[in-house]
């Protein structure tokens, strides 16, 4: 029996969404890789939002028997509103994934978890043969951390020691990053803190330098990954 409610499938994004017109471009390219019996993974944030639109589309178009493994709650409403059914990577690994990016230098290095989603983002990408960072063209930029900071998910009761260890990196700025729409901090939905972190220059050795402090659960510098971009301009490549 199905339930007969309207909170989630009245849900939208619920923000304005940038540059939307160039998003649904991309958002159309990766709808037509989808082949019948797909596990996607599925990343967060607005692009990867309209891109699982354009999927759902095609799915209920052409009769596609697909599973999404999502990285946050907003992208597992989103499939329970679109009838797109989730599992797991306990269950599967996903055949490919996609994901949106902050900001994605010449090197292909990433910057994500504007949406504090970095920690499943890594896992799912990790997990994935196959992964597409689909990106408007805002998202590339000549020096990583120009635009966003790196968010790094931090243990509660570690913040301290976090903060320290983090200040012998020599950033520029730390923030703790609050919540809009509660009070206090954002809790992660692994019950985390965010810590975002401004570095003047960000080398090779930076993501290895944040895991290893301890109580730092996950950062969202992604160097070195073998991923494809997928923006508005090309296509695929940069
Ligand atoms: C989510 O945690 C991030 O890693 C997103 O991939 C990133 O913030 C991109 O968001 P937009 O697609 O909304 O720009």
């Amino acid at each position: 029996m199905k339930w007969n409610n309207n909170i989630i499938n009245s849900l939208d994004w619920g923000k304005t969404i940038a540059r939307k017109e160039e998003k649904e471009n991309v958002a159309r390219r990766i709808a037509a890789m989808v082949k019948d019996g797909d596990v996607l993974g599925v990343g967060s944030g607005s692009t990867s939002y309209l891109a699982l639109l354009a999927i759902a589309e095609r799915a209920r178009n052409e009769n596609l028997h697909i599973k999404a493994i999502p990285t946050s709650l907003e992208i597992t409403m989103a499939c329970t509103r679109l009838g797109i059914p989730v599992t797991n990577l306990e269950e599967y690994r996903p055949d490919w994934t996609f994901d949106g990016a902050d900001e994605i230098d010449p090197h292909l290095r990433l910057i994500k978890g504007r949406g504090g989603a970095m920690f499943k983002e890594k896992l799912l990408i990790n997990s994935s043969p196959k992964t597409y960072i689909i990106a408007d063209s805002s998202k590339m930029v000549s020096r990583l951390g120009m635009n966003f900071p790196i968010p790094v998910e931090v243990f509660p009761q570690a913040l301290t020691y976090v903060g320290q260890a983090l200040r012998e990196l020599l950033p520029a700025a730390i923030h703790l990053r609050m919540a809009e729409g509660k009070d206090g901090p954002v809790i992660t939905e692994n019950g985390n803190l965010i810590v975002d972190v401004w570095f003047d220059a960000i080398p090779d050795s930076a993501e290895v330098a944040l895991k290893s402090i301890t109580g730092v659960i996950e950062s969202g510098l992604f160097i070195g990954y073998a991923v494809e971009i997928v923006n508005a301009e090309s296509g695929a490549g940069f």
